[in-house]
């Protein structure tokens, strides 16, 4: 048996745990052979592979990104991409593919099986934590901490110079960072994108903060929009999967606040600094017992599933469970934050 592994999407801290696990098992076990698809859906596409076995994964599970490198490539906006990926899979005599990506990469992962019979196994990854089929995925964890840290740290310059600092956070259309995050952090104002904001109401919290002689932390995520008006976008470019760049909300909420309060306000956008450097402990530990879980459903012929943490336990789901909805954050949830606001 040859199972094939890739991972597509955003880099997120954990990728690396989980090939080092389904290699290690898959071989130790099983004995499976591997080969690494570069670049997630461009390396089945294009015929591109990399070496994958026991000594290629030693060392890798506090690293960083992934080995196999990643991209936001759709096969189906490809011409004759379903047929090349075939022809591909066929060359290298893969019998199985684990797909360990977000919603796309997922999404694309479970067309090739309904729709065309590729046998595949998906492990859900992204620091927006999400995917509705999963609690957590793996990457959260590590964006988590370091939002709070970069919040901590915030707050002693915000305290100094009496200024208003704006934290803008990863989350395209779940607010799970920001409002973790902010919450760790003591931010007087979250932002998130299932919640349109009035900057009107930001404003009389920054201006409370500021009377109590203390300076506010306004925590917004990348996706968060005013309630008058539509996301605040410095590119509109797409990718492949027809995503807009997002980043500048955070920068546009700086500039209103000082317009409208008179008080100094700057903005510090953590971008890919979320998704940078080594996994935290907990992303170690659910990326681990993902890909090996993944490799069981491999042996188990379990096709078309993808892994999930329910409370601790790792169990399988329909592929396309976790590409059907977001996970969002629950208005009730959100409510619970409003206590520290302003
Ligand atoms: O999907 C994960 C994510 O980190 C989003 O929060 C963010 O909008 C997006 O990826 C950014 O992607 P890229 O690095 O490709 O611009």
């Amino acid at each position: 048996m040859r199972v094939a592994v890739l991972t597509g999407g955003g880099d997120c801290p954990g990728l690396n745990a989980v090939i080092r696990a389904a290699v290690r098992k898959g071989v130790q076990e099983y004995g499976y052979d591997f080969t690494g698809f570069r670049d997630g859906w461009r390396g089945p596409l294009e015929g591109v592979t990399v070496p994958l076995d026991i000594p290629a994964v030693r060392g890798i599970l506090p690293r960083g990104g992934t080995i196999l490198g990643s991209s936001r490539t759709n096969p189906f906006s490809a011409e004759n991409g379903v047929r090349r990926i075939r022809e591909n899979l066929d060359k290298y005599e893969v019998d199985a593919l684990i797909a360990i990506g977000g919603e796309d990469t997922l999404g694309v992962a479970a067309r090739l099986g309904d729709e065309y019979g590729i046998r595949c196994v998906g492990v859900p990854k992204t620091i927006d934590n999400d995917l509705s089929a999963t609690d957590y995925t793996f990457g959260f964890d590590t964006a988590v901490n370091i939002a709070t840290e970069a919040i901590d740290r915030l707050h002693t310059t915000a305290e100094s110079h009496m200024r208003v600092l704006v934290v803008e956070v990863m989350g395209r259309h779940a607010g799970w960072i920001a409002l973790h995050a902010g919450l760790a952090g003591g931010a007087n104002a979250i932002l998130i994108p299932e919640q349109r904001f009035d900057i009107d109401q930001i404003c009389g919290w920054v201006e409370s903060r500021f009377k109590i002689r203390y300076a506010p932390i306004v925590v917004v995520a990348e996706g968060a929009m005013p309630k008058d008006g539509d996301a605040v976008l410095k590119d509109s470019s797409l990718d492949s999967f027809g995503h807009v760049r997002l980043s500048g909300v955070g920068e546009w909420l700086a500039k209103e606040i000082e317009r409208r309060t008179g008080k100094e306000a700057r903005t510090t956008v953590l971008g890919h600094v979320q998704r940078g450097g080594t996994p935290s402990a907990f992303d170690r530990w659910l990326a681990t017992r993902f890909g090996l879980h993944a490799i069981d459903a491999v042996r188990d012929g379990d096709f078309g599933t993808m892994v999930a943490l329910r409370g601790t336990q790792v169990v399988r789901v329909p592929l396309a469970a976790a590409t059907a909805k977001l996970k969002t954050v629950d208005p009730g949830l959100y409510a619970e934050a409003g206590v520290f606001f302003g």
